[in-house]
């Protein structure tokens, strides 16, 4: 009963999945087993717009196994309208089909699928299929399309659009004493998980399907294909159990569930298909940005005028957004500000939410201007962004329900040794590298969404909390633990979540940085109405020691119900349940939004992220051998999972900084680097000390855990701090994303 001595919320708590991922016992989507399973492996397209004029699959259908290839011409039946095809998160346009006519519209688009009785038999088959195309005219390079940036028509929802200009930001930056304009180039970036794509369908007979299936959002890939083919609802059955990282590619529906349940439903058996990691390139990505940040001060570095305008890409099928300016009219206090944002069509696959989208491209060139605007106001970075605190959110009038952002800065910047800093860039070294220090601050969204819960107490003591949450690597199935745990005041060991399954009670698509916010609070929620239904019975017991108790009066405790002012009157579950002839309670739980409070309040979390970088003076490499995020994002529930989060965001930002970048050869329309040893994300040699800091934050507004929530602040920033640094280091400023050694030499 240790474990239940403690308070398990603000503890650093192991993961309470991690003993089956090291030992492989939690499987992944594409590890389920199923009797006479087929593998399904897809065929790409080799062009990227344009129609298939023939498909060679004669000598593929002559590979022992295989049972049936499926291509535009003999595809399963699918719903006609867009409407059908539009999953949770779907921006406006036309969702992508597979396999839905003769026509190109992406390279590496799926042009067939082989089916077989091993995995081998199928790869083998589709290796030897062959298309012959009608190419039409394509562009994939942003730089052309600029000039065609148009602003979408419909908006996606939950994304803002820019706030209406306020003031004059034009006149006030032609007017100031102290002005920088700079031009920022992104390059687009792939989500690289390590867990592919992948989906098992299970054909149970009866029109039954189980699907195991990689996703952020088992509820959000359920409605979809229920939709797509017409099932009921009890039809399909989604769960996604674990899930080896995403980060925002699993909040759509990916080619392969469409694929996979489509030959399962016309083969009347289970089909397995999974994604190669070239497969990986060809789905949806970070989109590449062009920014232009135009920043003015007065005499003492007061911002006069703020001018954001970024271009990002989208496909030509659909109108992807995220908010990428928006940050800049909210971030510092400024009364003239202008933001723009416009995207171009390219042959290409829709991009798709990535880590902190937006924020992550815009907040990198905002912060790297603001460091450029330092230099030219002779003024300390750090200072130049308190002296700009922004104390409310200025694009829209609101109050903060918390930002402790200001700590942010202090912490930081007292653990990376900020004041040995020399202001003049190229004025630190170290035996033959330059030393630089840069920094930035970042912010992200804290949302609530709407979600459910459930709570069953069984009358043994074990609690079972379960909502139709993901973990996809952040910590979920542990932070529910902790709070149930808590709430009942059991040990850890005794809380069992259930998660990642569309059968549970409601959830949105693990993403936002809102699942420890929205299905945290659900399931505090049900716990709580457990409490009560528990309380109301202990009082009515025979002779309870309860009798006379009010509910603010008792605590849980080590498995009993007990006064908080005198502890030995208590009684335990057990014996509460026993006496009410109960087996288990159960119990709902439900949050959403405040409405209310929104008319007045917004939530961030905030962050400030200082970075040293070491620059080889002669062959332009860069090390990073200290990053410090300081984060303040409300309540934190589990420092361990929390600080891991940071620490990937940093390295993913480390990655956007230096090495990530998707090379399209634009004369061929196709993304040339579709691999590990060409696409480099950042690797253990590549990462040395990253320090994370929470600043303590009370916020009793943004969920009723207080809870901000913490995937994707760690990148937001990053980027910018070590671009920030190198100019420190070497005085060389590299406006072009990543940055990598020609650049640096070049310039
Ligand atoms: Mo995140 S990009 O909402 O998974």
């Amino acid at each position: 009963m240790q474990s239940a001595e403690l308070h398990h919320i603000g503890r650093a708590t192991n993961r309470v999945d991690g003993r089956l991922k090291v030992t492989g016992q939690a499987k992944y989507a594409a590890e389920y087993a199923a009797t006479d399973l087929l593998y399904g492996v897809i065929v790409s397209s080799t062009i990227a717009s344009g129609h298939i004029r023939k498909l060679y699959i004669d000598r593929a259908r002559t590979v022992p196994g295989v049972v049936e290839i499926f291509t535009h011409e003999n595809r399963g039946k699918a719903a006609r309208l867009d409407r059908s095809w539009r999953d949770e998160v779907a921006p406006p346009g036309h969702p992508f089909r597979p396999l839905n006519s003769d026509r190109i519209i992406f390279d590496g688009q799926p042009i067939a699928l082989v089916v077989a009785d091993s995995y081998e038999a199928a790869r083998d088959a589709a290796s030897l299929i062959h298309a012959d195309y009608r190419v039409d005219a394509y562009c994939t390079e942003l730089e052309r399309k600029r000039s065609e940036a148009y602003d979408p028509p419909e908006k996606r929802s939950g994304i803002p659009a820019p706030p209406e200009p306020r003031g004059d930001a034009e006149t006030a930056f032609s007017q100031a004493p102290h002005r920088f304009s700079g031009d920022y180039r992104i390059n687009a970036e792939h989500h690289n998980p390590m867990e592919m794509f992948g989906t098992t369908c299970v054909y149970e007979g009866d029109g039954k399907l189980t699907i195991y299936e990689k996703t952020q959002g088992p509820q959000a890939s359920q409605s979809y294909v229920s939709s797509v083919f017409g099932l009921k609802g009890s039809d399909a059955r989604v769960i996604n159990r674990y899930v080896g990282g995403a980060f925002g590619s699993g909040l759509r529906p990916q080619q392969q569930l469409f694929l996979a349940v489509m030959a399962s439903i016309e083969l009347k058996r289970s089909v397995r298909v999974t994604l190669t990691r070239t497969q990986m390139f060809h789905i949806g990505y970070r989109p590449d940005t062009y920014q232009t940040v135009s920043l003015a001060t007065d005499g003492n570095g007061q911002l006069t005028s703020i001018m954001h305008d970024a271009v990002a890409a989208t496909s030509h099928q659909e109108d992807y957004q995220e908010a990428v300016v928006n940050w800049s009219g909210m971030m510092y206090h400024c009364d003239n500000v202008k933001l723009t944002y416009a995207l171009a069509k390219l042959n290409t696959a829709t991009p798709c939410d990535m880590r902190a989208p937006g924020a992550a491209v815009g907040i990198t060139a905002l912060e790297c201007a603001m460091d450029e605007l330092s230099y030219e106001v002779g003024i300390d970075p750090l200072e130049l962004r308190k002296v700009n605190f922004a104390s409310k959110d200025e694009n829209t009038g609101k109050m903060f329900t918390s930002k402790a952002l200001l700590d942010c800065y202090r912490r930081g910047a007292a653990a990376i040794g900020w004041s040995r800093r020399k202001p003049q860039p190229r004025s630190m070294r170290a035996g033959h590298e330059l030393v630089g220090l840069g920094m930035a601050t970042g912010t992200w969204d804290a949302f609530l969404m709407k979600a459910a819960a459930k709570a069953r107490l069984t009358a043994d003591g074990k609690l079972e909390v379960s909502t139709a949450a993901s973990d996809i690597g952040t910590g979920t199935w542990t932070i529910l633990a902790q709070i149930g745990a808590d709430a009942l005041g059991l040990p850890i060991e005794s809380v069992t979540p259930n998660i990642g399954d569309s059968l549970l009670p409601e959830s949105p698509v693990e993403g936002g940085s809102w699942t420890a916010a929205s299905n945290g609070s659900a399931v505090q929620a049900a716990c709580d109405a457990v409490r009560q239904t528990l309380f109301k019975h202990a009082k009515k017991m025979a002779n309870s020691p309860l009798a006379d108790s009010g509910f603010e009066e008792v605590e849980f405790h080590a498995g009993r119900i007990g006064r908080k002012d005198d502890p030995g009157r208590s009684l335990s579950i057990a014996e509460v349940m026993h006496a009410a002839d109960l087996d288990e309670i159960v119990e709902d739980g439900k949050v959403s939004p405040n409405a209310r409070q929104m008319r007045k309040y917004v939530s961030y979390t905030h962050s400030a992220v200082f970075a040293e970088v070491r620059v080889d003076e002669e062959l332009g490499i860069v090390r990073i051998p200290r990053i410090v995020c300081a984060a303040a994002a409300g309540r934190i529930l589990n420092p361990k999972t929390a600080r891991s989060q940071i620490l990937g965001g940093v390295v993913m930002g480390i990655g956007m900084a230096l090495h990530e970048e998707a090379m399209t050869d634009h004369r061929l329309g196709k993304i040339m680097n579709h691999d590990f040893a060409e696409y480099h994300v950042p690797a253990h040699a590549d990462i040395a000390d990253i320090e994370v800091i929470f600043v303590d934050e009370q916020d009793d507004k943004v969920s009723p855990l207080g809870v901000k929530g913490l995937g994707e602040i760690g990148i937001v920033g990053t980027a910018a701090a070590v671009a920030n640094a190198i100019f420190h280091a070497t005085g060389t400023r590299v406006r072009d994303f990543p940055i990598t050694i020609d650049k640096l030499i070049a310039a």
